[in-house]
């Protein structure tokens, strides 16, 4: 049981309370030990991180109140009430509530009181108990099986800026400094922001009621239905929210406008700071929403059930975007496009995140996952249907396409390695809230899901129409989606959809096929990059494999499903080769024998478009991840990418790009740099003709993936050292700096031709980024120059910008990571991220201590380039240094930092000397 002084460490209260308590704890300590003696031991409730469930929260009548000014100590705070009604499901004398940082004002004003009933037993003591962040009420009698109550509070918080719960976030506007008071409650900080039962299962009705400075706007979930001017503030009240997960919540007020339309019955709104507003940049988004509301309404069979939908773009939020029931936040880049200065690959992320955010409005917020540790139900399917939406909203980009880039190869990289963890984890080992922040920090593990749903292939709508339905303001587990699925008609399947996704949930990593084409046996295998015995799996690292295939000739097989090793069709003679895993519609990679990888690089070279090409993109991943896992010798990999000098299409070549990456990371600092980028040169360098002689650098092609080669192309041929390259960026950025109003770069090419003039340029053109990013009015032009700073190749310039990162005025707490992992991707920013992070782990830990998902990237993105034996020593020293302040979210990453960096030093020993003779004798042959 908690001591004294567990009970609460903060407010006036608590010394009030604290008297109180003092002479009941005797009683209550009595009470335990006589508990303890009759039965075996057990640990008091409150030390459990998990609610009980003797208590379901019904509905919370909520008025908050946010001081948009300091008080005389310089802190921002909010004042608030809150009425919980609950019910009583089992008999119970003590009452666990969430609450995280609270402070609670009189001790009076914590009622109890019963809903049509005479009798509610009173508070015998009450305390806050900080480590499972609870308020905890001990009632003198036992509530009632089958009786509501209401519990009311009154409280205080601080509204920090520190973007969790409910948080502040300034801007400038005209030189004036503006507040938002705005919220991110997922996944575990509702509870800083009033008492609340904060797991997704407990869903209730919110009745919102802010308070705030009269001429400010205020939003919440529902519409505004109220709003009753006093003499300095305004009283907003909300249309009560659905039954919902307290996650879902959503709170702001603000001094933006907004732009409105009408779609059906509901009002769709986005919102952002009035500039942004008024120069146009919300009206990409509002010509997307109503069309990918419509399209989920139908893809669905259920209509959208709030009266509105509103989205906003805030200057400071944790993740890119969070999906709060009707009042959807985003950061502004992601959420505001302007034709005049966003790039291309702006409008498809406003495209696709719209789409994934509103998709959650039923994969998520109608239907729920009961817990934490099934994160995919919610993610995996909201991002596959966002392909769906985005390609409804702009048909031409065929972004459907993109999902093997953008998802698939990126899920293969982590899912790969042996710390790697299956899609569900058991219920009972995501507990902590850091445990839960977790989940989220490799959102990339949750996408595995969407695998699953391609993974049968067949739409079956039908399914996932029923699961909605059925589950509507409801909550589920894995097992209820299969069994959906399983209503399935007419579709042959060689085992239960249980059986089938159990063994693609349930066990980590994902399966290489091998297909032999000289005896046709095929075969399967976990795939790991490096070796790990002895990892348990119910299902002994065996799947069922939907397989597709082709040959030369054309011949085209239909699906059928790889269980244990069988034999195939797939014997070839001659130059016939066979291609498996067409299109990429199965989760798992191919290998062939070397006779038929001589083949299909022979094809690439002598005719590429003879394979499809999204398998062109995927010969090149798979062939590279092979030798990294010493399945095929390096140079075998590096084969693929010689027919890239006669490719045009973008998904190919960002496939290599992808995979050079991990080259230039391992041998960018030695010998073989050099020869690399000669080769790399040779490359791009018919690339970089072709846009040169069709769209040159001042128009960009036509086609959406056309738009991203050009842009590949110009940064690759800069950054290999073509010199007319380099010519080129370095006088279109002085023609800017010769006239800052005036910037001619294409937006589409700005952050490669900024990055690559920073690069070559000295001190001038840094300073001069640094005053744009500093005056930029538009998000994403800052996050470009913010990107394209770190290019630099000046040391001391290096450090100064690294030591921003601690000032947030210099640069915003959400882009320190990045600004820190980006120079750490720098060769000559490398050692002096790494040696920033680790001088500042303490203060950097305890100052961003709120978010997680920082803490991760920042680990995994400063030792990505770790392969020396003293890298190694220094990340072991860093780890047995701070365990005691530890990693928080960071401690996967950290582990994961360890394993790769072994086997990227045994690499290197394995490789370095092969990859260097056949790059020199590339060159030779050039
Ligand atoms: C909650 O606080 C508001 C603002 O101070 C107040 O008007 C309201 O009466 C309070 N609610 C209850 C139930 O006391
Ligand atoms: C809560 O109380 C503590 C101790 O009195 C104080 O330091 C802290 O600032 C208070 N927080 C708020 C938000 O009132
Ligand atoms: C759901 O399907 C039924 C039957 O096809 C159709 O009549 C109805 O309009 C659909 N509802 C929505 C919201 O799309
Ligand atoms: C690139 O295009 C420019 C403008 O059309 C032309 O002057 C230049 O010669 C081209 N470069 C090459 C190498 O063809
Ligand atoms: C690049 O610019 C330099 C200096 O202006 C010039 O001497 C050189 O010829 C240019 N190189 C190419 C390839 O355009
Ligand atoms: C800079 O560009 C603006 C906009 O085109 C133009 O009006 C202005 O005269 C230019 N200034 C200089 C110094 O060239
Ligand atoms: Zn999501």
């Amino acid at each position: 049981m908690g001591s004294v002084d567990t009970c609460c460490p903060v407010s006036k209260w608590c010394a009030i309370s604290v008297v109180l308590a003092m002479v009941s704890v005797t009683t209550i300590v009595t009470l335990w030990t006589l508990t303890l003696t009759g039965t075996e031991a057990r640990t008091p409730p409150w030390t459990s991180h998990r609610l009980p469930t003797t208590l379901k929260p019904l509905k919370y009548t909520v008025t908050l109140w946010p001081r948009l000014t300091p008080d005389p100590n310089g802190l921002y705070l909010f004042t608030g009430n809150s009425t919980v009604e609950f019910e009583c499901v089992e008999e119970t004398d003590l009452i666990l509530i969430h609450s995280n940082r609270l402070n609670y004002t009189v001790p009076e004003n914590r009622h109890l009181g019963v809903v049509n009933g005479v009798f509610a037993p009173g508070v015998r003591l009450s305390w806050l108990e900080g480590s499972t962040q609870y308020l905890v009420l001990q009632l003198y009698s036992k509530l009632v099986k089958g009786q509501r109550y209401r519990l009311y509070t009154a409280f205080t918080g601080e509204l920090a800026d520190d973007l969790a719960g409910f948080y502040r976030s300034e801007y400038l506007e005209d030189g004036v400094k503006k507040i938002v008071a705005t919220s991110q409650m997922h996944p575990t900080h509702a509870r800083k922001t009033f008492p609340c039962f904060d797991e997704p299962a407990m869903k209730a009705v919110f009745h919102i009621t802010l308070i705030h400075p009269r001429g400010t706007t205020a939003l919440s979930n529902g519409l505004e239905t109220s709003g009753i001017s006093e003499v300095d503030v305004t009283r907003t009240t909300f249309e009560p929210t659905e039954i919902m997960s307290s996650y879902l919540l959503a709170l702001v007020v603000c001094d933006y406008s907004n732009l409105s339309a009408q779609q059906g019955d509901t009002l769709i709104r986005i919102w952002a700071r009035r500039s942004a507003i008024e120069e146009g940049h919300g009206d990409y988004a509002l010509s997307l929403t109503g069309p990918i509301l419509d399209f989920f309404q139908e893809y669905y069979n259920i209509t959208y059930p709030l009266s509105k939908s509103d989205q906003i773009a805030l200057p400071d939020f944790y993740f890119g975007a969070m999906e709060n029931w009707g009042l959807v936040m985003y950061r502004e880049t992601n959420l505001l496009y302007d034709p005049l200065t966003s790039s291309n690959r702006n409008r498809e992320t406003t495209a696709t995140i719209i789409a994934h955010e509103l998709a959650h409005m039923w994969f998520g917020n109608l239907v729920t996952l009961k817990w934490w540790n099934e994160v995919w139900l919610n993610e995996g399917f909201a991002s596959y249907v966002s392909y769906l939406g985005a390609d409804k909203a702009e048909p031409s980009w065929r972004v459907k396409d993109l999902i093997v880039l953008d998802d698939i190869h990126r899920v293969f990289a982590v899912d790969a390695l042996a710390s790697s963890h299956p899609l569900s984890s058991p219920e009972d080992s995501i507990v902590l809230p850091h445990q839960i922040g977790e989940q989220f920090d490799a959102i990339s593990y949750s996408k595995r899901s969407l695998r699953f749903i391609l993974l049968l292939k067949y739409h079956c709508l039908f399914c996932y129409q029923s699961y909605l339905n059925h589950f509507a303001h409801g909550n589920t587990v894995g097992t209820d989606l299969w069994e959906h699925l399983q209503k399935l008609n007419g579709v042959v399947l060689p085992g239960t959809v249980q059986d089938i996704m159990n063994r693609w949930v349930l066990q980590m990593g994902f399966p290489v096929v091998t297909v032999d084409t000289t005896t046709g046996i095929v075969s399967q295998e976990h795939f790991l990059l490096s070796p790990a015995p002895n990892l348990p799996s119910p299902y002994n690292y065996e799947w069922l494999i939907p397989i597709r295939w082709m040959k030369l000739s054309g011949l085209q097989k239909d699906l059928w499903w790889l269980m244990n090793k069988v034999n195939m069709d797939m014997k070839t003679a001659g130059d016939e080769w066979v291609l498996a895993n067409i299109d990429v519609t199965g989760y798992y990679r191919v290998h062939y024998d070397r006779g038929n990888w001589e083949k299909l690089i022979g094809q690439l070279k002598a005719d590429h478009q003879a394979i499809p090409l999204i398998n062109r993109a995927q010969l090149v991943d798979d062939a590279f991840n092979l030798a990294r896992a010493a399945i095929v010798p390096s140079t075998h990999a590096l084969q693929t990418t010689v027919y890239l000098s006669a490719e045009r299409e973008y998904i190919p070549w960002q496939s290599a790009l992808d995979n050079m990456q991990y080259y230039y990371l391992m041998l960018d600092r030695t010998d073989v740099y050099g020869p690399m980028q000669d080769y790399m040169r040779s490359l791009v360098t018919p690339l970089y003709l072709h846009f040169n002689a069709t769209s040159g650098w001042t128009n960009v092609p036509e086609g959406h993936t056309d738009k991203y080669n050009q842009v590949n192309a110009l940064s690759l041929a800069c950054s290999t050292g073509l010199k007319e390259c380099q010519n080129l960026t370095t006088s279109l950025f002085r023609q800017w700096m010769d006239n800052a109003t005036h910037n001619t770069i294409h937006p589409n090419l700005r952050l490669a031709v900024y990055c690559s003039a920073v690069a070559a340029g000295g001190a001038a053109e840094w300073e001069f980024g640094w005053e744009q990013f500093k005056y930029a009015t538009l998000a994403s032009d800052a996050s470009r120059l913010l990107s394209a700073l770190t290019c630099t190749m000046n040391k001391t310039l290096l450090e100064r910008f690294l030591s921003y990162t601690l000032q947030p005025a210099m640069i915003r707490k959400q882009d320190a990571t990045t600004v820190i992992t980006s120079i750490a991707s720098n060769r000559e920013g490398q050692d002096l991220a790494w040696g920033f992070v680790r001088d500042n782990w303490n203060y950097i830990y305890t100052q961003y201590g709120v978010g997680s998902f920082n803490f991760a990237a920042l680990i995994s993105g400063v030792t990505t380039r770790f392969s020396t034996a003293e890298e190694l020593q220094q990340l072991v020293e860093f780890k047995q240094k701070h365990s005691a302040t530890g990693f928080g979210s960071a401690e996967l990453a950290l582990n994961q930092a360890l394993e790769r960096t072994q086997a990227n030093i045994l690499w290197l020993q394995q490789n370095k000397q092969d990859v260097l003779q056949w790059f020199t004798n590339q060159t030779l042959t050039h």
